[in-house]
């Protein structure tokens, strides 16, 4: 609904809807979507840096240790480096193990599975446990899997965080974020930073999100059969490719999602590539509904070879996919 104001009436609370800063009847139905695909509550936030920032400026205190994953998506490491003042940050790599021997001491354990662009799974569910018995939170960063392929509550974690942009609205159209948890104080306290921040979503990107999630499981599955027969394509080709079925964690996902990573012998022959291939498009981003792709290294923000690219399959015919990367290499 487009409003900035709503009609007033009566007492301070008698009515759910005051100004759009606060709440607005189309995030609550599209809230309410995501809550029943989460097992939680769900907020939605301008863009998935909005809600991931909420999560970090909601849970960690100056004092407070937060472990978070180095070869995850950066935004989560300028934020926590930037503007978490008085936040220890130990970093850590996306590897169940590395992960579960720095809880100790921690205020939030903030992990991405899979990770990206590497593609390396963590096992949620053995670190929300470890993460707990320290007497810490587990916040994990659900973008690419999005709560159809994982459902990060009810393997364990507090917070499921997702980029929006991504998968969830699936037609590179939309900038959005949610967050879902199961805790009622922190609902509030995010909301509150939500209204604090002002980080509000407009009513049509809610709109187009909600309108998204019909299609999501089609597009989702989808992509994930692209992004794995594109894998199996490179491995035959003797090509070294990340994909996250090359890890046991993985068992705990229903998709995959729709990225594989890949490694050509230098920037010259994976941006040759990418000029070549005639059903990806180049471009940053991935989950939408046309296939994309982008040499990671230009950004300059990840630790992957000058020849590693990021490939997002659409929802394209997989055979296409594959013919289209076979004549592109
Ligand atoms: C895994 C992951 N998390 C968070 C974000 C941030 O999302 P947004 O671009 O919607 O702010 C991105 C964006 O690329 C991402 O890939």
């Amino acid at each position: 609904m487009f409003a900035a104001p709503f009609h007033l009436r009566g007492a301070k609370d008698a009515h759910e809807f005051g100004y759009g800063r606060d709440a607005n009847p189309t995030w609550s139905a599209l809230e309410g979507a995501l809550g029943a695909l989460e097992g939680g509550t769900s907020l939605v936030f301008a863009s998935g840096m909005a809600a991931l920032t909420a999560v970090l400026m909601t849970v960690c205190k100056p004092g407070d240790k937060l472990v978070a994953v180095h070869d995850g998506y950066p935004g989560v490491r300028f934020v926590a480096q930037e503007r978490l003042h008085g936040v220890e940050v130990q970093f850590v790599a996306t590897d169940t193990e590395e992960i579960c021997a720095a809880v100790e001491g921690a205020r939030l354990v903030w992990i991405e599975t899979p990770s990206n662009p590497k593609l390396d799974v963590c096992d949620i569910a053995a670190i929300s446990a470890a993460a707990h018995a320290a007497g810490a939170l587990v916040a994990v960063d659900n973008t690419l899997a999005t709560p159809l392929g994982q459902q990060c509550l009810a393997l364990g974690a507090d917070i499921a965080m997702m980029s929006g942009t991504k998968t969830l609205c699936g037609h590179s159209d939309v900038l959005l974020g949610a967050v879902s948890v199961r805790d009622p104080e922190l609902v509030d306290a995010l909301k509150r930073w939500r209204s604090q921040s002002g980080s509000v979503v407009g009513a049509f990107e809610a709109w187009l999100a909600h309108r998204s999630l019909a299609t999501l499981a089609l597009r989702l599955e989808r992509s994930s059969a692209g992004a794995l027969a594109v894998a199996g394509a490179l491995r035959e080709r003797g090509v070294e490719v990340f994909h996250p079925s090359d890890h046991a964690a993985s068992s705990q996902m229903r998709f995959y999602g729709c990225l594989v990573g890949f490694v050509l012998d230098s920037a010259e022959h994976a941006q040759a590539f990418l000029q070549r291939s005639e059903l990806v498009a180049e471009a940053t981003s991935f989950g939408g509904v046309h296939a994309t792709a982008e040499r990671r290294d230009r950004w300059g923000t990840d630790d992957v070879p000058p020849g590693f690219i990021r490939y997002s399959a659409g929802i394209e015919d997989p055979e296409d996919l594959v013919a289209d990367l076979l004549r592109a290499l």
